[in-house]
């Protein structure tokens, strides 16, 4: 590769789930950290960080789209410097520099705090991969946090050890860990220091997530939640995505006992068959998991449910597909995410017999979409007339109007006199598939 001009603007391009989003939002603040500024909405950048998912084929596929069309002048009229990184650059480094010659940096999702090292020697045309994964290195050598915003996302836990056995994540993102408590706190504080009102925790388990707190006292994410909502200038606390086997009691009595703690529970279940969740390595069944969601129901009544589910995994039959429609009946979720089974590389179940048909998996995926939908919608339907605080998170296309979020994390719509970050009492006058309309009541926070 040739030496090539030090960029001066970035964009960083992530996929995938909220861990990416957080770790883009890092590598820019890195990058702003060697003098580089992001690129303004429709300008060409000089770097391009494609921040790429592994989870499924059809998006671990799109970054060689994402490449060509960046290096044939498609998406920006000069070809930047291209970075890949994320989960795709972890499993498949070594493939994407013989595939694609001008991506200049390949860096995993536990080693872009060396980013910048890599960034000088592209610059003198050296090609550089790094997928190490150095336990916790990466979080320690990350600069301070300064994002304004009224949401924000703290990566609390790392990893995963649960092999379910259509899953990458556990080869992508490397063994379960748990950043420590007190650089967890201190982080909290930036955010809220610089505007943040809800905090979101992440992991990919995020109550495997354990730690000391401040007085030495073994902890987990219920203690971590407890702490957090001491804190002044936060109102919100959300947490995702748990698993089905780490649920501590403490957690499900904090959605009962913690205000701040926001009545939300993602959860996903993937299958309502036993043998179905069995060949998935899942370790629980369809009822232990019905009778940990009454659990949360008891302690918090109106807490909203949401799932994830996969379709045509090897050998799902008919039946085995109705039981987890049923399982939807019952438990009827405020929202979940539903995917068509993909087979990974390196994975048990990509060669598992009894792989199922596109067409009888988009048939399956129609009919659990439908039932979500529907769940959904009723959901919504069910919060009319009902008083609620709502976080003001962005601007709607027209003059006066806003988008904020229900504690059931359903996008407000509504009109009134507010700023970014208010959180204000609204009453739900109607509700569609998607998002509710509300009519303002009053600033309860500034
Ligand atoms: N750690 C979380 C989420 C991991 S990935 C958990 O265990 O729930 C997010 C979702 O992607 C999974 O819940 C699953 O529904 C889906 N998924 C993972 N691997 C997949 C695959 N090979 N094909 C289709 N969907 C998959
Ligand atoms: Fe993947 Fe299962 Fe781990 Fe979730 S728990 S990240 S689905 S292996
Ligand atoms: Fe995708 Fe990696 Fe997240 S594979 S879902 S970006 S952990």
């Amino acid at each position: 590769m040739k030496p090539q001009t030090p960029p001066k603007t970035y964009r960083v391009k992530s996929f995938g789930c909220q861990m990416n989003v957080y770790d883009g939002e890092r590598m820019g603040e890195l990058l702003d950290g060697q003098g580089l500024t992001p690129a303004p909405e429709g300008e060409d950048a000089d770097l391009v960080v494609l921040n790429t998912c592994h989870i499924r084929e059809k998006a671990a596929e799109k970054i060689y789209s994402d490449i060509g069309r960046l290096t044939k002048g498609k998406t920006q009229k000069k070809a930047p410097m291209i970075a890949v990184a994320g989960c795709v650059a972890q499993a498949e480094g070594e493939e994407i520099m013989s595939r694609a010659p001008a991506v200049s940096m390949v860096v995993g999702p536990q080693a872009y705090h060396r980013l910048p090292d890599m960034l000088d020697k592209a610059v003198k045309g050296e090609r550089a991969t790094d997928t190490d994964m150095p336990a916790i290195a990466k979080f320690d050598s990350l600069p301070a946090r300064k994002r304004r915003q009224p949401t924000a996302f703290l990566t609390v836990q790392e990893g995963c050890d649960k092999f379910c056995t259509y899953c990458v994540v556990p080869y992508t993102r490397g063994a379960e860990i748990s950043r420590p408590y007190n650089h967890l706190i201190a982080e909290a504080r930036k955010l809220i220091e610089a505007g943040a009102k809800e905090i979101t925790l992440l992991g990919q388990n995020v109550n495997a997530w354990s730690g000391e707190d401040d007085k030495g006292r073994a902890v987990g994410l219920a203690g971590l939640i407890r702490s957090l909502a001491t804190l002044d200038g936060l109102e919100r606390i959300r947490y995702t995505t748990s698993h089905p086997n780490d649920m501590e009691d403490d957690l499900i009595a904090a959605h009962g006992e913690v205000d701040k703690l926001m009545p939300y529970l993602h959860l996903p279940v993937q299958s309502g068959s036993d043998r179905v969740l069995k060949a998935m390595n899942r370790a629980h069944t369809a009822e232990s998991y019905l009778k940990l969601l009454e659990r949360f129901r008891s302690a918090r009544p109106d807490i909203a449910l949401s799932g994830d589910f996969i379709v045509g995994f090897p050998g799902e039959t008919e039946g085995e597909f109705e039981e987890t429609l049923s399982l939807i009946d019952e438990v009827r979720y405020a929202a979940a995410f539903s995917f068509k089974y993909s087979p990974r590389p390196g994975t048990p179940a990509a060669t598992m017999n009894g792989q199922i048909a596109p067409e009888v998996m988009d048939d399956r995926l129609q009919r659990l979409q439908a039932r979500i939908a529907r769940d959904q919608f009723a959901f919504n339907k069910a919060t009319v007339g009902k008083t609620c605080s709502v976080l003001i998170e962005r601007k709607g296309k027209h003059p006066g109007q806003w988008l904020g979020k229900s504690p059931w994390l359903q996008s407000v719509w509504f009109e009134g006199d507010v700023q970014l970050g208010d959180i204000v009492e609204a009453r739900i006058a109607e509700a569609g598939p998607n998002s509710l309309g509300g009519e303002l009541l009053q600033p309860v926070t500034a």
